[in-house]
């Protein structure tokens, strides 16, 4: 399995409407469960983030910051039951396509330490890749050695699984079509970045596009803390628009797409 992985994660902005809590997009998810089986990636892992489920209550509950007993117990469990709900509609949607995908959920095998993953059991996970099935993890309300609980990321979680697979590539979805010169939200002559070396990267201040204050993981800036460390193990990394029909079909067959791609070396 080693060097073949491919890992995608599908940013929350493009599975739920961000501004509407609950709110998940099932058209976009439909979509790309379609354009998911279609590449017939194999094997790949699937990870989403948390959007209008995740990020609502762990604000609410300040989930993130550690857990201080009372009323953020049930918020850290509900937290995690919206995750498990939003799940359950990618799971459901890829598995209407015949794809054998297999939830994993990120807090029963995994701990973190001041919001970083600290143990990870990887043998389940191992086997489900081996025998041909698609996890799906996400997102999630973790326990933390340190603080009580923490919001562990998508983004870190791809990051991370990439590294101990020794994946080929990680895919970044996203709702902009890549990194940007500054916000492209806010700012009309924003740039879109379509290659950046890992050194350009480390410069890159939190006037990125797509970081959104509402993202208790830190949105644009929190992926790209992410990255750094893939690609100087020497895995691809790209960051597209999972909203854009076929984006997601062409990166997973490596065909080329508008986007950022993050290098080792100098451009
Ligand atoms: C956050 O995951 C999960 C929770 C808030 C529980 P991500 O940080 O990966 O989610 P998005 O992609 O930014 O929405």
């Amino acid at each position: 399995m080693k060097g073949e992985l491919i890992i995608i994660k599908l940013g929350g902005s493009v599975i739920t409407f961000k501004d509407r809590p609950f709110t998940p997009n099932v058209l976009a998810i439909k979509r790309l469960a379609r354009e998911i089986t279609e590449s017939k990636a194999s094997p790949l892992i699937i990870v989403h983030g948390g959007g209008s489920f995740g990020h609502t209550l762990a604000a609410e509950y300040g989930i993130a910051g550690g857990l201080k007993g009372g009323e953020q117990m049930l918020g850290f469990s509900k937290t995690h039951n919206a995750m498990v709900r939003l799940n359950m509609l990618v799971v459901e949607a890829l598995l209407d396509e015949g794809l054998p995908a297999v939830s994993f959920s990120p807090s029963s095998f995994i701990i973190t330490r001041r919001g970083r993953i600290q143990s990870l059991y990887m043998d389940a996970l191992e086997q489900a890749l081996k025998s041909g099935f698609i996890p799906v993890l996400y997102g999630d309300a973790v326990l933390d050695y340190a603080q009580g609980s923490a919001i562990l990321s998508g983004d870190q979680i791809a990051a991370r699984l990439a590294v101990e697979f020794d994946a080929r590539r990680v895919i970044f979805g996203v709702d902009v079509d890549g990194l940007y010169t500054s916000d492209p939200k806010v700012v009309q002559n924003a740039r879109l970045i379509t290659e950046i070396t890992v050194e350009d990267l480390k410069g890159i201040t939190a006037s990125v596009g797509g970081a959104r204050a509402s993202d208790v993981t830190g949105g644009m800036m929190g992926k790209i803390l992410e990255i750094i460390d893939l690609v100087s193990r020497g895995i691809e990394v790209l960051i597209i628009n999972a909203l854009r029909e076929n984006n997601i079909y062409r990166a997973l067959r490596g065909e080329s797409v508008v986007g950022t791609r993050i290098i080792g070396g100098k451009v």
